[in-house]
């Protein structure tokens, strides 16, 4: 099981950050590799898809692709990943977002797995309320990898997913860390994070990506940015030490 495992490490999101823009499409994703941020989470909801492939450039080594299969139609299932294949090359993890359409996918997903031109597949979602469904598509024991939202504030996933993923060896994938930017709407005063700097925090982002990571059945968690600056920042937190359940208490309540 422990093959599977992508971490515990910082990724990069990119819902709504690249906004079009290829030129900082280019320096956020470069910032973040220098940073040494590996896994890059995208999909053709978000647009990002051919700006992100053109950072990445063609010789992308050390660079982990998850991208998503978003419709219900076949034929533009197999449009998204010929797009997908032409800007990435090859695919490390597919997901299917938001679990749309998941069992008429798996098929064809899973040859494309056989044929080595996917190496994962995986599926989304961000609602609590389909959970009962994205576990019992883990229960086919047919996915590599699973991604939910997880923070102080939204802890659903804890209750059946997370137990689950661990115990079929499923690797988490951590959406919204930052709950889209709402727990970064009051931050915490600089004193109040003197608690965590043994563990390398400086900043209340860095403190809930930690918070996130510290739980040992998460492997990856992805915020988004666009601002090449944060992208270091935020990769600063993939580094041990990991907080305890004392460190992750404190921040629980900073979080209000
Ligand atoms: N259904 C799905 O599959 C699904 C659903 C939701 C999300 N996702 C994935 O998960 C990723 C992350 O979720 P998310 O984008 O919703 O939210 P998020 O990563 O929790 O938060 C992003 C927000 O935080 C801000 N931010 C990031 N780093 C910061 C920093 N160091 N300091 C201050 N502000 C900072 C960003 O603003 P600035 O741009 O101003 O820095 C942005 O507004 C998405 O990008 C996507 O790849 C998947």
């Amino acid at each position: 099981m422990e093959e599977r495992r992508l971490g515990p490490v910082v990724g990069l999101g990119t819902w709504n950050t690249f906004r079009g823009d290829a030129a900082l499409a280019t320096r956020i994703v470069g910032a973040a590799r220098e940073a040494g941020v590996r896994c890059f989470d995208t999909s053709p909801m978000y647009s990002s898809e051919q700006a992100l492939g053109a950072a990445l450039g063609d010789d992308r080594v050390g660079a982990t692709v998850l991208t998503k299969i978003w419709t219900s139609s076949p034929d533009e299932a197999r449009g998204q990943y010929e797009d997908q294949l032409a800007w990435f090359g090859r695919v490390e993890l597919e997901q299917v977002h938001n679990l749309v359409a998941w069992e008429q996918h798996l098929p064809w997903l899973e040859e494309e797995r056989e044929a080595g031109r996917i190496d994962r597949l995986g599926v989304t979602h961000y609602s609590p309320s389909t959970f009962d469904e994205l576990a019992r598509a883990l229960r086919t024991k047919r996915f590599d990898t699973v991604q939910v939202p997880l923070n102080p504030r939204e802890r659903a996933c804890e209750r059946e997913l997370l137990p689950l993923a661990e115990e079929l060896g499923i690797a988490v994938i951590v959406m919204e860390p930052l709950g889209s930017g709402a727990l970064l709407r009051e931050t915490p005063a600089a004193e109040a994070l003197a608690p965590l700097r043994d563990f390398g925090v400086e900043t209340w982002p860095q403190a809930l990506l930690k918070w996130a990571l510290s739980d040992r059945r998460v492997d990856l968690v992805i915020p988004a940015t666009s601002k090449p600056e944060r992208a270091a920042e935020n990769a600063a937190a993939g580094e041990p030490p990991w907080f305890g359940r004392e460190e992750r208490a404190y921040v629980e309540r900073l979080a209000g």
